[in-house]
């Protein structure tokens, strides 16, 4: 990608590690706009539970959006273009495009809109987004529903971490130097958000993956 986005980007509220966070980037009813369409994403194409490679179900659920979803089982972890089901994933939502716009200031879109679904007591072992194919492009991060603790590692595996709550409405970058740091997800706090009827948390990543 080019060295500088084309387009002129906003300033993050928060560094951490060289992670962007813009704080409560959407307000409450872009949310729940959001939410809407991701309704319509999650009846095309279906929540699944993963598989490491290892065979251990992920306590979070998935599905995707765009040309490309993310998918893991005992084959490992890549890129498809179809759900398990067979089915094509439905297109990203254009209010899900608007905020990579927005913030990455890029011309280039994302391929892969996957969607992440924490129930009570679903969390995210520390690792590192690495299945794409050109690391400088950036992944951006949109959190929806209750909040959750976001810890941030380093580019090695191991070491010291720190970690800050993701509410709903806020997004994150992870670009430049900050593409590779090792992340996960510690743990959500039950019936913080209003936002989601059932609960939990939703979390969307958008990745150019080749
Ligand atoms: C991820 O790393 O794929 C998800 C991060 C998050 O849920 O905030
Ligand atoms: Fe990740």
């Amino acid at each position: 990608m080019s060295e500088t986005p084309p387009h002129p980007r906003p300033t993050p509220g928060l560094l951490l590690r060289g992670v962007e966070i813009f704080p409560g980037w959407l307000e409450p009813p872009a949310q729940a706009e959001m939410v809407e369409d991701l309704r319509a994403v999650v009846a095309a194409a279906p929540f699944f539970q993963p598989e490491t490679r290892f065979g251990r179900k992920m306590s979070v659920r998935m599905t995707s959006a765009g040309r490309y979803g993310w998918v893991s089982d005992r084959r490992g972890y890549r890129y498809e273009r179809r759900h398990p089901s067979g089915v094509a994933w439905p297109p990203i939502p254009a209010s899900v495009l608007a905020v990579w716009e927005a913030i990455t200031g890029l011309d280039r879109r994302p391929d892969c809109c996957l969607v992440n679904y924490y129930a009570e007591g679903a969390k995210m072992g520390m690792h590192q987004d690495r299945d794409e194919a050109d690391f400088g492009w950036p992944v951006l991060s949109i959190s929806l529903g209750d909040a959750a603790r976001f810890r941030i590692g380093n580019i090695e595996r191991g070491g010291a971490t720190e970690s800050v709550w993701l509410n709903s409405g806020d997004v994150l970058v992870m670009g430049g130097e900050a593409r590779l740091v090792h992340h996960g997800i510690d743990r959500v706090r039950p019936g913080s958000s209003t936002l989601l009827k059932g609960g939990g948390r939703l979390n969307l990543t958008l990745r150019v993956v080749d």
